[in-house]
């Protein structure tokens, strides 16, 4: 089997996930408020991203960090992290930075990095749907289906 879980068929696949491949899924159709608060308190579990939005080809994705992740990069994608709330340890290979609440981190694609949050982190991610959480690396984290709130 490929070690790239991106790589499932096609034809087996949902029409959303289908769409999302392609780059041609939207989240909404007509303008909405959204409370980032209201959005943190409806998930209550770690390292599953939602998209709450679309804009264009980048969706916007909440999630909820605790403890380590994994060591991985995106060979195409890049992705922004945007801490709403706690502290974010973002390792690198060429040294650990911290983000902070309010601040944001750009990880260029083929960077390597690994997240770490020793507390509980709120963060908003702004990449591609597509864009696997784990990216060359499939383990018990990887997320392949794009959740919406
Ligand atoms: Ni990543």
């Amino acid at each position: 089997s490929s070690p790239r879980c991106c790589a499932k068929p096609m034809r087996m696949m949902c029409r959303k996930d289908r769409a999302v491949r392609l780059g041609l899924w939207r989240a909404r159709s007509v303008p909405s408020v959204i409370s980032i608060t209201d959005i943190f308190s409806r998930i209550d579990d770690y390292e599953h991203p939602r998209v709450a939005a679309m804009v264009n080809e980048c969706a916007v994705k909440f999630v909820k960090l605790k403890g380590e992740f994994v060591w991985h990069h995106h060979d195409e994608e890049d992705e922004l992290f945007y801490v709403v709330q706690g502290s974010l340890l973002m390792k690198l290979r060429d040294g650990d930075v911290t983000v902070n609440a309010g601040e944001m981190i750009l990880i260029p694609h083929g960077v390597e990095h690994c997240p770490i949050a020793a507390e509980e982190v709120h963060l908003i991610l702004f990449e591609r749907a597509a864009t696997i959480n784990t990216g060359n690396v499939v383990n018990e984290k990887t997320r392949v289906t794009v959740d919406t709130l």
